[in-house]
């Protein structure tokens, strides 16, 4: 269904150009500085990659489980979460109609509901590299520590997170609190960030499963060195860039729910700022090696307030 779907959307039939040739056509064409901007994001992110990945395994159909397909539209998003991901399911649903094409209509659960928007993890070798090959796939990043620090005060800091806490919180303080009463298993509003960082840097926490996509690296949710994405977003400039992207999918007019305003943006890094400044330097250095990657491949420099040898 959803092949005809596409077959009938227009721009395979060559009526309209896909989301792809669009950016082919900017990047041809007279100087667009946005085109030119997301260029070079491409390009830093393809020599980051050349100069620091080694010898990669296999991509496994599960690994491409966060990247969300647009078959009308030709898009592929890979979504990470705490950058924005819920405003950008908002709108893949609004492109396919629901809320009569209002993504802020739409509420989170909504946007969030498993199986909603299809994943390329559901494809066939074969239907995963054709849209591979045909679609414009992008992702949104994020300065590392923000998200980081983010997903901390979302997920274990807020009362309306329960359940997240009772699996996380009280794993960590267990682990962490070794005089804690053992079957302490009411919800915890009290992991401290410390502890939280102790958690992520303990090499028993990745050996037992992967981390939690709120604090997985993008790299690894995406893996933008195996597959190769068109437009890198980013958080930091989120309205410029979704604006880019909903313009090459042919639906310019689109509104792209606003961002925070500035102000709160400002004080939500001030916020990570002061979270990380209190760490110890021997964890800013191994928590900086934890999240290198992700500073390297989307051209986020080492914060100020790092103490690094
Ligand atoms: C990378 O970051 C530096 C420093 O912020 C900036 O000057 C440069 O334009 C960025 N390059 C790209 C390709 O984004």
């Amino acid at each position: 269904a959803l092949e005809n779907r596409a077959l009938g959307s227009g721009w395979l039939g060559g009526k309209r150009r896909s989301p792809l040739q669009m950016l082919y056509d900017l990047d041809k064409g007279p100087g667009s500085p946005l085109a030119e901007l997301h260029r070079q994001r491409r390009d830093l992110l393809r020599r980051a990659c050349e100069r620091h990945t080694r010898r990669q395994r296999l991509l496994q159909p599960e690994d491409l489980r966060h990247v969300l397909v647009d078959d009308a539209h030709g898009l592929l998003y890979c979504y990470v979460p705490k950058v924005a991901c819920t405003n950008w399911k908002r709108v893949l649903l609004a492109l396919r109609g629901y809320a009569h094409g209002d993504p802020s209509a739409i509420p989170a659960h909504e946007a969030h509901a498993p199986g909603r928007l299809p994943s390329l993890a559901d494809f066939s070798p074969a239907e995963v590299n054709r849209r591979l090959r045909a679609y414009l796939a992008f992702l949104f990043v994020r300065e590392p520590f923000e998200r980081l620090a983010s997903a901390y005060r979302n997920k274990f800091t807020r009362p309306y997170h329960a359940a997240f806490q009772r699996r996380f919180g009280t794993r960590i303080v267990r682990r962490l609190r070794p005089s804690a009463h053992p079957d302490a298993a009411g919800p915890r509003h009290d992991v401290r960030f410390a502890e939280f960082l102790a958690y992520l840097l303990d090499p028993r926490t990745q050996r037992e499963e992967p981390f939690n996509e709120h604090w997985e690296r993008a790299h690894a949710l995406c893996h933008p060195c195996r597959l190769r994405y068109d437009v890198v977003g980013k958080f930091e400039t989120l309205a410029e860039d979704s604006a880019f992207v909903l313009g090459l999918a042919g639906a310019p007019d689109l509104r792209f729910p606003p961002p925070p305003p500035r102000a709160q943006m400002a004080a939500t890094r001030e916020h990570a700022a002061r979270l990380f400044r209190d760490i110890s330097p021997f964890y800013q250095q191994r928590l900086f090696d934890l999240y290198k990657m992700d500073f390297l491949l989307f051209n986020y420099s080492a914060p100020s307030y790092l103490r690094l040898h």
